[in-house]
Order: C-alpha cells, then structure tokens, then sequence
C-alpha cells in the first residue's frame, strides 16, 4: 500500500512514478523503484514569485556581459586537464561517476594534492572515510601541503558553512550518496536526498565561484541513486571506467558546457596512485602476439584523439548446428551483421562456423571505423593467415559490402605514423583526406571483396 505524500522514484535515472512498477519506462531497468516522501510542492508558490517581481529582474544584451577572462586552473594532471576541456573552470560543477573501487576517490586526493601546491585553499570533504583512511590513502600517493584541508562530514548544511567560511577555490564531495539534509526525511543516498544536495553544491559554487567536483557511485542494484539522476543539473559529467582487475582506468567526458565531450584520459593504476599514460596506443598494443592470424590493428577516434588498439578474432568450425557468436568490447549484433556480409559477399561459408571476437585491452569501441579491421581479423582468422606486421586498418564496411568513408583519416594515419607502423589499408574514398601524407604506405580499398586477396596474398 502507498502511504500518502509518497512517491516512487527510480533509483537509477530519477523517473518519478505515482505507483511502483518492476521495470522503469524511462531507462527500462528492472526492480530500481523506491519510495520516497513527494517533494515538497509550492515553496516557489506565490509569495515568492511576487517578492521576486519586485525586484528588477531585467534582461541584458550579450554585449553587456563580462566574462572576467575565466583562466582555467591546470589540475597538474595533463590528461585530466584535456577531459576537462583545458583545466578547471572557476565555479564550474564537474560529476566524477563509477563503479565502486575504481579509483574515483583517488583520483580525486591526487588533483587535490596537485592544486594544493599552488592555490591556497583546497577542502576535499569525505563522507565515506575517516581522517585515518584518507591519510593512509595519501601516504601512498605521496606528499602533500598545508593548504590541503581535510573534513569528514555527510551533514550538508555543515559543509556549506565551512564552506562559505574558507571560501575554498576547489572542493571534492566525496561521494554526494552519502550527504544528507536534515530538512528532507528520506534517507540519505535516496533520489530526493542526491538532487536536493546537488542543488545546494551548485548554488554554492555559482555564487563564490568554488569549483567543485562531486563523486557518484554507480551502482547496479538500486539502493542507492547513480549519477545519472544528477546528469542534467552538473557542468560537467566525467565517467571513470576500466576492467578493475586490469590496470589501465579511462576517464571519458560525456557531458561539459565548457569544452567537447567525448574526451579521453587513460591512466594507470600503480602502488603509489593513479599515473598518466600518456602514449594510451603503445600502451594498448604491448603484447600483441607477432605473426598471428585473426589480429589486427586497427585506429579508433576517442573524441579528438586516435588510439590504436588491437582486435582478435577467432572462427573456428561449429560442432553443433548453431554457431556460437561472441563478442567482447563489440557490439555482438555488428559482428554478426558483418559476418552476413562476408558470407553473402564473399561467399565465405561462415554460417557453419563460430566466432569470438575481442578487442585486447578491455576496451568497449562502437565506432563503425573499426568495422573493417572485424572484417580482416574474421578473415583471417577464417583463412588462418596472418595480417602482416606494421599494418593498420580502418574504415566503415557497409551491407553491400562496399568500404565506406570514415572521419578524420589524416588523424589517424599520423598516429599510426608516430607509432612506426608502416602500412596502413583504408577506404578508397578517405584518399584524398591522406594525399599529402608521407612516409608511410598506403593501401585503399572500396570493397570487401579486394580484402580476399589482400589477405591469401601474404602467405
Ligand atoms: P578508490 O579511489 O578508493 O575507489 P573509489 O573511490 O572509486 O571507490 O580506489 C581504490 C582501489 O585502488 C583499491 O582497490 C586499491 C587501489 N589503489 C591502488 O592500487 N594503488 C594506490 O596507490 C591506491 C591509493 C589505491
Ligand atoms: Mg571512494
């Protein structure tokens, strides 16, 4: 029975329900409704909005603003500054979402630890830690300055006194599942709780100009509200993703009204703290096996950045009437789409065969790019010929088999350049994006069938 003055909110994505249902309409996750108490209506009734009208509230033109040249503050962490669009923002609210354990609050202590070298006022508040902890964590990160304050609080109106008393230019939130308001009567994690601190983080840093990075913890049961209730109020939206038994962790930018999305940061998890790759291609390719069929390289774009990473394919004869398809760091129905055009184009008899496919490095790609180094690792695999060494690959493969144009070819050329790779397969009509390119081979083709003989060529 629903008690009154409730409502059910999805744990997940913020959806708000009158009645509870197993599976959310919004973002169709199942079981991630809860109930809690309606927020309270009317507060901006009336009153308010009269009070308000009468003080002058008047709009202005473009020109009659200044922007007070907003100087970014380097977080001493070059592949944070780049997700972040060039630095910290004055003011700026900036979300760091994951998966428990995978280095959020780490990564955090080390930018406090950079800033605090050179800005007089940082405050990381912990609301999961006790001091003890926290030290034990920076011990092993390294040394840190007096101007680093530390606070373990989970009451926010606490929290914004100090706040308003040191007038912080940084401040971490660590994690916003954990603060509460006393005013609201729903626990603290609870969606009401999270948007409601969220709203208060915001105000306060727009009107002292205190950057402040909140941390959110996904979580896949429920019980408490991910990040993604919070997406739409934050400036900024970086998701820290990674295998947690690898090393490597990607910072991805998903949202920032101050900069491009989509920007990556890779780092690697070490004893002594998160450490910048800076060169993620070398890093993603080290151990690729030489001479192997059904592996291939291949240049994906990661916003403005071109990573080379290596995709495996493994095809082998099916003992049974249906093939197994596999597909790890792909989409399972991209591979199978292609390998449709492989037995229909190239009249491979795929159907009879299963597939595994990987992408080395445990990282997710749904670029289309990629497709035709698939489409090389399935045949060669198939073929048990190996791609020849040095080679990168790159394009769209289409369903008649055609290879398509792809974005930024010169781009990705040039790191397969750098990285002494000396020949490189795309799509015909990228051409002429790469004409002036030197010192590396190039090969195009227009169609999947030109890749039988690429492939049976190098025996
Ligand atoms: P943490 O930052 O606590 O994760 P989150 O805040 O996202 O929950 O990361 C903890 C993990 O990182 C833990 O498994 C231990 C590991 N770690 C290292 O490997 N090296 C280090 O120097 C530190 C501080 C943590
Ligand atoms: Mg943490």
């Amino acid at each position: 029975m629903k008690k009154s003055g409730t409502v059910f909110f999805c744990q997940n994505c913020g959806y708000e329900s009158a009645k509870w249902s197993g599976q959310c309409p919004s973002c169709r996750e199942w079981n991630t409704f809860a109930e809690e108490p309606a927020p309270a209506s009317g507060r901006s009734g009336g009153q308010a909005r009269k009070k308000r009208a009468m003080t002058h509230t008047a709009p202005v033109s473009l020109k009659q603003i200044e922007t007070g040249g907003q100087e970014r503050i380097s977080t001493g962490m070059g592949e944070l500054d780049q997700v972040l669009g060039g630095g910290i923002v004055p003011g700026s609210l900036v979300l760091v979402g994951g998966d428990p354990g995978i280095g959020k609050s780490t990564l955090l202590l080390q930018v406090c630890r950079n800033l605090s070298e050179k800005l007089d006022q940082v405050l990381y508040i912990s609301g999961e830690e006790s001091l003890q902890q926290i030290k034990l964590r920076a011990e092993r990160i390294g040394s840190f300055a007096d101007s680093l304050q530390l606070l373990c609080e989970t009451n926010l109106a606490d929290i914004e006194e100090v706040m308003l008393a040191r007038k912080p230019r940084v401040a971490v939130i660590d994690s916003i599942q954990t603060m509460y308001q006393e005013e609201i009567s729903s626990a603290p994690g609870s969606v009401s709780q999270v948007r409601e601190a969220t709203g208060v983080l915001m105000r306060l840093a727009k009107e002292h100009g205190i950057a402040i990075f909140i941390v959110g913890h996904v979580t896949k049961e429920g019980t408490v509200a991910g990040p993604r209730v919070l997406e739409h109020m934050v400036d900024t939206v970086l998701y820290f993703e990674g295998d947690r038994h690898a090393s490597y962790r990607i910072l991805r930018g998903v949202k920032n009204r101050f900069g491009s999305t989509n920007e990556i940061g890779v780092f690697e998890m070490t004893d002594g703290g998160l450490k910048e790759v800076k060169n993620p291609s070398e890093y993603m390719l080290s151990g690729k096996p030489p001479g192997a069929s059904g592996s291939v390289v291949t240049c994906t774009m990661e916003g403005s950045r071109p990573m080379l990473l290596e995709v495996q394919a493994l095809v082998c004869r099916t003992n049974f009437g249906l093939p197994r398809r596999t597909a790890v760091g792909v989409d399972a129905n991209r591979v199978n789409l292609l390998m449709a055009v492989l037995e229909k184009r190239l009249n491979l008899p795929l159907s009879g065969y299963d597939a595994y496919v990987n992408v080395a490095g445990g990282i997710r790609l749904n670029e289309p790019a990629i497709d035709l180094a698939l489409v090389m690792a399935i045949i060669s695999s198939y073929k048990d010929v190996p791609i020849p060494d040095k080679t990168v690959v790159f394009g769209e493969v289409g369903l008649s088999g055609e290879i398509r144009a792809v974005s930024m070819a010169r781009q990705r050329v040039q790191e397969a350049k750098k990285l002494g790779f000396s020949r490189i397969l795309l799509p015909l009509s990228s051409m002429d994006q790469v004409k002036e390119t030197s010192g590396i081979q190039v090969a195009a083709a227009a169609s999947v069938r030109e890749l039988l003989s690429t492939v049976s060529r190098k025996q």
